[in-house]
């Protein structure tokens, strides 16, 4: 019999509750138990930064954490944006910058880099170029389009500004703490309650190997 966890997550705003296996990637609880499929898996190894999710406000790789350690954590994937009070019903102003400054050719990387640039700006409302290019690091492009991408946080920085001004300079979008870590190749250790626990994927060796999917 299978040994699953039943969790209690609030993805963009919504209390959600699942049941999964321990050594179930938190990207494929969202993609496959949510059907949040915005989230994207191009490496499956922590290096491309499609997966990345915000989890309490810190930008995580989402296929490096196992679900339950986002236990009673607020997460934030690409479908949430919209939701957020900067959008005002529209597009926030990231999504925004992307379609503006054409910051995307395929698309696949695309989920990943907004998530990367939201942490950025809750971080930083102002970043210059180092600092965006920084910021996205960890986050890979095939297409190769970075300049574009870089151009579409610096307008939805802009953007942010001008609203923050209109709106009397209250900050428009709220930011948490985090329990999981920042995006980076490396995993947090765990102890997800299995027997010989291996500590968490890329820790040790396969008893939390979920697979993988596109
Ligand atoms: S899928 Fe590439 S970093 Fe997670
Ligand atoms: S736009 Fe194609 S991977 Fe970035």
């Amino acid at each position: 019999m299978t040994d699953e966890r039943e969790l209690t997550l609030t993805v963009n705003g919504t209390e959600r509750m699942i049941e999964v296996e321990p050594r179930r990637l938190l990207v494929h609880a969202l993609r496959e138990n949510l059907d949040l499929t915005g989230t994207h898996i191009g490496c499956d190894t922590g290096n491309c930064g499609a997966c990345t999710v915000l989890v309490d406000g810190e930008p995580i790789k989402s296929c490096l954490a196992f679900a339950v350690q986002a236990d009673g954590s607020e997460i934030l994937t690409v479908e949430g944006m919209e939701e957020l009070p900067a959008a005002a019903g529209e597009l926030h102003p990231l999504q925004e910058g992307f379609h503006e400054e054409h910051g995307l050719q395929c698309g696949y990387c695309t989920p990943g880099m907004i998530i990367a640039g939201k942490a950025l700006l809750d971080e930083n409302p102002d970043p210059d170029e180092d600092e965006i290019r920084e910021a996205i690091s960890g986050n890979l492009c095939r297409c190769t389009g970075y300049q574009n991408i870089v151009r579409s946080i610096e307008y939805a920085a802009d953007e942010l500004e001008s609203r923050a001004a209109a709106d009397g300079g209250t900050p428009i979008d709220s930011t948490n703490s985090s329990s999981l870590g920042a995006t980076g190749s490396e995993g947090k250790s765990i102890d997800c309650g299995l027997e010989n626990c291996c500590g968490g994927p890329g820790v040790g060796s396969g008893d939390h190997d979920d697979g993988g999917s596109s």
